[in-house]
């Protein structure tokens, strides 16, 4: 080998580890901003072990139908696994009051959040859950004693609960009933690169995303857009910038009645957003780009540019994970 091959080698050895060192320096400080709030999503195969006898019987009751008052739908028909726990659709409900129609949110990653529901108005997933029941925009169930004895009376569930419940005899209670449903949501996740990412692996991210993520935090996405599931843990104005267009919904006023509180809305959770148009409480949006710019505009009171949302969009796309599927099979199928 003559000397100018020699050069012409070295330069090849050390090109790649100029580009790569100078992304692993980008990589290493976004995770060393978004890991304070963080910690990963992953499946937590020893308590799906544990607990698989009240999530099998879980399962069975989020797909059932004959739990919703007229038995017309189950938690799957608006909350469709397959659809990342959404129907696609914005939902309008029969109340007629302000809160009465919302878009239907994810039911993925449910375990870390700290709130629940658009106004973030139940602070336990338990809460929620019985309110999943008797909201007339959810299961609408007048009589709930009604539903637990067509429960009793049927020999499938009886031997569910006999297995989820050991001590159990014949009756069933409400809270058995919620405690499955929850057992299994909190079983549905969905990992994504962002978790390989945040837990050390480089190669998860493209540059691209890791740019994106970059952006994300320097238009101050992530100071609300925060924790695991990059929102889910506050409320704020929507409109806090410029006033939100829709004030029909007034948001957690409708829980405190005190006008400091109007529009008011959780910070919408992020993992699988990609998935899940429309957006925002009323279902405003119906793709991803336009809601981030809707957000520039209200939430920080700027017009980010095209080629910024597109990293951001870029930055999204690495927090949707894979859906369970053999987890979430229809047992009435
Ligand atoms: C007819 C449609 C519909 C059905 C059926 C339905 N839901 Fe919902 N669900 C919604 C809507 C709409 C919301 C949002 C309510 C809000 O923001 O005030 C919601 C919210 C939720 C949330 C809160 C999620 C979050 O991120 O805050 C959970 C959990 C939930 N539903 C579980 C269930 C379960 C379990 C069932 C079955 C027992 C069920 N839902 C049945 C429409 C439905
Ligand atoms: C001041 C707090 C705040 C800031 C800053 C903020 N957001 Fe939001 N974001 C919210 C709230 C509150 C919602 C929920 C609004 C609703 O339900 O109508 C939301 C909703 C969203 C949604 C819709 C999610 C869904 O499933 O409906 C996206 C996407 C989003 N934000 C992205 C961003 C991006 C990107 C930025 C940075 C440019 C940003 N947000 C900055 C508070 C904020």
């Amino acid at each position: 080998m003559n000397l100018q091959h020699k050069v012409l080698l070295s330069l090849f050895w050390f090109l790649p580890f100029l580009v790569n060192g100078q992304s692993t320096s980008k990589a290493e400080s976004l995770r060393k901003v978004l890991q304070p709030y963080f910690v990963p999503v992953s499946h937590d195969y020893e308590e799906l072990n544990t607990n698989k006898s009240k999530i099998d019987l879980g399962r069975r009751l989020f797909y059932d139908e004959r739990l919703s008052n007229k038995k017309s739908v189950s938690c799957n028909s608006c909350h469709d696994l397959k659809k990342y726990g959404t129907n696609g659709s914005y939902f309008i409900g029969s109340k007629g009051k302000g809160n009465s129609s919302r878009d239907v949110p994810s039911l993925y990653n449910l375990g870390s959040l700290d709130m629940f529901n658009a106004d973030g108005a139940l602070t336990s997933l338990n809460d929620k859950l019985k309110q999943a029941f008797t909201d007339s925009n959810e299961m609408n169930v007048q009589n709930i004693n009604q539903i637990l004895k067509q429960l009793e009376n049927d020999a499938k569930y009886q031997s569910l609960f006999k297995a989820a419940y050991p001590n159990h005899s014949k009756s069933i209670s409400f809270e058995q009933v919620i405690e499955a449903l929850e057992a299994f949501i909190i079983g549905l996740k969905t990992p994504a690169p962002i978790d390989s990412f945040l837990k050390g692996d480089d190669t998860a991210l493209t540059s691209e995303q890791v740019e994106g993520g970059h952006v994300f935090n320097s238009k101050s996405c992530y100071s609300c857009h925060t924790g695991s599931n990059f929102g889910g843990q506050m409320i704020q104005k929507l409109g806090i910038a410029e006033k939100w267009p829709n004030q029909k919904d007034l948001g957690y006023y409708h829980v405190k009645k005190l006008s400091a509180y109007k529009m008011f809305f959780r910070v919408a959770p992020l993992r699988n957003v990609e998935k899940t148009a429309p957006y925002f409480h009323d279902g405003s949006s119906d793709d991803l780009g336009s809601a981030i710019k809707l957000m520039g505009r209200h939430e920080r009171g700027m017009e980010i540019s095209e080629a910024d949302i597109s990293k951001i969009i870029q930055f999204l796309n690495s927090l949707t994970g894979e859906i369970p599927t053999g987890y979430i099979i229809n047992p009435f199928n």
